[in-house]
C-alpha cells in the first residue's frame, strides 16, 4: 500500500483543504491546550507525503509517521521542518510525549479492524500530554456506499493516466479501491497497479473505542460547526486527555 502509488499521490489531492485543516487544528488547540511559550510539541499519524506536515510545521514542533517508506520519501523531498519516522500508529516506537496529535485524510479508515482502531486510541493516549488533544478525521459509511460504490473515477494527465474504481462490501463493511495508473516513460506508459482498503465504523463504535482508551470524545461535521452526524462525507473526532 501507497507504494509505487505514492509518487503520483500529490498529482491528485489537489482538491483537499489541506490549508482550512491546519486552520482548524489551531483553532481546536486554541480552544483545548493551554498555551507555552515554547513551540507546542505536535504528532501527526499517518502524514504521507507531508502536504498537512508542511503547514504544521510553521506552527508547531512537528514529529510525524507514516507506515509507507515511499510516502515519507516524499515528505523528505519537501524538506519539511519535522522529525519523520516508519511507523506502525498502532504500535508507536515513540516514549516523548506531545501536546497535540492528529491524523487527517482518512487514515483511520485504514484500520481492518476494530483492535487497530483501538490500540491506535490507547498508544494516542499515552503519547499524549495531561491536557492534550488528539484530533482525527473518519469517512462515513454513508460516503463509501452511496457516493463511491461501483463509481470509476479517470484522471486523465499529459505524462499519467489513472482508473480508480470502488468496490464497498455492506458486510464487510470494505471499501476496495483498484487504483490502476500509467506513468509515461520516454516514449512508453509504465502500467502499475494498487489495491487498498478502506473500512467504515459508526459514530457510536469510535467513541466506544475512544472512551475505553481513556479519551473524552466529540465528533463534530467538517464544517467545524455543527455536530458529526451518519449522513456526513467525513467526520472530525475531538478526543481530550483529562489533566
Ligand atoms: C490517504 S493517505 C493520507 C496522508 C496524509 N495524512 C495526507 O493528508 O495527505 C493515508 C496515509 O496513512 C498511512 N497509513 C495507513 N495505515 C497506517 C498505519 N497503520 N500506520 C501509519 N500510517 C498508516 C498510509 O501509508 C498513507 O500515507
Amino acid at each position: 500500500m501507497y507504494d509505487e502509488f505514492a509518487m503520483i499521490y500529490d498529482r491528485f489531492m489537489s482538491d483537499i483543504p489541506y490549508e482550512e485543516w491546519a486552520s482548524y487544528i489551531d483553532e481546536v488547540v486554541r480552544a483545548n491546550v493551554v498555551a507555552s511559550e515554547d513551540k507546542l510539541k505536535l504528532l501527526e499519524l499517518g502524514c504521507g507525503s507531508g502536504n498537512l506536515t508542511s503547514y504544521l510545521a510553521k506552527t508547531y514542533d512537528v514529529t510525524g509517521i507514516d507506515i509507507s517508506k515511499k510516502m515519507l520519501e516524499m515528505a523528505k523531498g519537501k524538506c519539511i521542518d519535522a522529525k519523520l519516522y516508519e511507523m506502525d500508529m498502532r504500535d508507536m516506537k515513540l516514549d516523548e510525549r506531545f501536546d497535540v496529535i492528529v491524523s487527517f485524510c482518512d487514515c483511520m479508515n485504514y484500520m481492518p479492524d476494530k483492535k487497530g482502531l483501538f490500540d491506535t486510541f490507547a498508544e494516542s493516549y499515552r503519547l499524549l500530554e495531561d491536557g492534550g488533544v488528539f484530533v482525527f478525521d473518519m469517512k462515513t459509511e454513508c460516503y463509501f456506499r452511496y457516493d463511491l460504490d461501483n463509481s470509476t473515477i479517470v484522471e486523465d494527465e499529459d505524462d499519467v493516466y489513472l482508473v480508480w474504481q470502488n468496490c464497498y462490501d455492506s458486510k464487510k463493511k470494505e471499501n476496495q479501491y483498484m487504483i490502476d495508473f500509467f506513468v509515461k516513460d520516454g516514449e512508453k506508459y509504465e502500467r502499475y497497479r494498487e489495491v487498498q482498503s478502506q473500512y467504515a465504523y459508526t459514530i457510536a463504535e469510535v467513541k466506544e473505542l475512544l472512551v475505553k482508551a481513556g479519551f473524552e470524545a466529540e465528533v463534530v461535521a467538517e464544517d467545524g460547526q455543527s455536530d458529526g452526524s451518519e449522513d456526513e462525507v467525513r467526520n472530525f473526532f475531538v478526543c481530550r486527555k483529562k489533566r
